[in-house]
C-alpha cells in the first residue's frame, strides 16, 4: 500500500464506524463505568436516606446490586436496581438470590433515563455530575419529601440538605422540596386573611406577609424540608410560629403547631 493510502484506509474505517447506524442488538455505551460503592459508604447512604420498612428504593445504575440488596436485607425496604449492562443485572440477581432477598428486590436491564421514578421514597446513585444534572429536572418533579442520596457527586447549585464524608468519600442527601413560589392566602383562627408572597431556590425559601392595608413584613426563619414548612411572623400580638405541610395548592397546620391555620394558593 502506498504511504498515502496507508493513512486514508484507517481514517475511512473510523468514519464508516462513526456514521454506521446502530443495530437494535448493539448496546449504547455506558454513561458511567462500573465502580462499586464500599459497604461502609452503602450503610451511611442508607442512614442518610432514612431507609426503613415500607420504603421503596431505586438505585440508578445498580452495578452488582449491593445498594438495593443492603436496603432490603438490612433495612427491610423493597428495592429496584436498574442497570443498562445485562452482565451487571445477571450478577445482581445472583447476589440477591444468595442473600435470600430475591422476593423483595428486582433488577431490570434498563436505561436509567427511561426509568419511572415515581414510586420511590428513596433514590440512590453513584453516577457522574453531568448525569446527575441531566436527571435533576425529573428529580425535582418527584413527590416532595423523596430522598435522593448520591455517592461522590453533587448537583451544582442545588445544594444538599446534608453532606457527610466517610473514609474521605462524599455522600450527599437532597430532599425534594415542595413548590411554594407564588402568592398564598394565609388564614389563621380569628384573624383576617394575610397575603404571603413566597420565593424559593430549591429548598431555600423567603417570603413576605402583606397585611390588610398593604403593610408588609418579611417572614423570619423560613425553612422547607420536603413538604414541611416553617416560618415566624411578627404580628401585633407578638411572634407567631407557623409549622405545617404543603399539599399542592394548600398548606395545613401540622399537629406540632398549636394554632389552626391554612393557606391556599391565589395564582
Ligand atoms: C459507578 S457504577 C455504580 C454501581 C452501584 N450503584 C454502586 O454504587 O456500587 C455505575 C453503574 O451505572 C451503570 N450505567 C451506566 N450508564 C447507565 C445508563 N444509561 N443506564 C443504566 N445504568 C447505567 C453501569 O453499568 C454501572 O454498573
Amino acid at each position: 500500500m502506498s504511504r498515502r493510502l496507508s493513512w486514508i484506509f484507517p481514517a475511512a474505517l473510523i468514519a464508516a464506524n462513526l456514521f454506521a447506524p446502530l443495530h437494535a442488538t448493539e448496546r449504547r455505551p455506558l454513561d458511567v463505568p462500573f465502580i462499586t460503592t464500599p459497604s461502609a459508604i452503602v450503610q451511611r447512604m442508607l442512614d442518610m436516606g432514612d431507609v426503613k420498612a415500607g420504603d421503596y428504593l431505586i438505585d440508578l445504575g445498580s452495578g452488582d446490586g449491593r445498594i438495593p440488596i443492603a436496603a432490603v436485607g438490612t433495612r427491610g425496604a423493597q428495592a429496584l436496581g436498574v442497570d443498562i449492562d445485562p452482565a451487571r443485572v445477571t450478577e445482581a440477581k445472583a447476589y440477591a438470590q444468595q442473600a435470600g432477598v430475591q422476593d423483595r428486590v428486582a433488577f431490570r436491564q434498563q436505561d436509567l433515563f427511561d426509568t419511572d421514578l415515581s414510586r420511590a421514597q428513596v433514590i440512590t446513585m453513584y453516577l457522574f455530575p453531568e448525569i446527575n444534572m441531566r436527571l435533576r429536572p425529573r428529580l425535582l418533579d418527584l413527590k416532595p419529601g423523596t430522598r435522593i442520596v448520591s455517592h461522590a457527586f453533587h448537583m451544582e447549585d442545588w445544594t444538599p440538605d446534608r453532606h457527610d464524608v466517610v473514609d474521605s468519600r462524599d455522600i450527599f442527601l437532597w430532599i425534594v422540596p415542595a413548590k411554594v413560589t407564588g402568592l398564598w392566602s394565609l388564614n389563621s383562627a380569628g384573624g383576617e386573611p394575610i397575603v404571603l408572597r413566597m420565593w424559593q431556590q430549591f429548598q431555600r425559601i423567603q417570603g413576605i406577609a402583606i397585611f390588610p392595608g398593604e403593610h408588609s413584613i418579611p417572614l423570619m426563619n423560613a425553612t422547607l424540608e420536603g413538604s414541611r414548612i416553617r416560618f415566624d411572623l411578627h404580628t401585633a400580638s407578638g411572634v407567631r410560629s407557623f409549622s405545617g405541610q404543603v399539599q399542592g395548592r394548600t398548606m395545613q397546620a401540622d399537629a406540632a403547631d398549636g394554632g389552626a391555620w391554612t393557606a391556599t394558593r391565589y395564582d
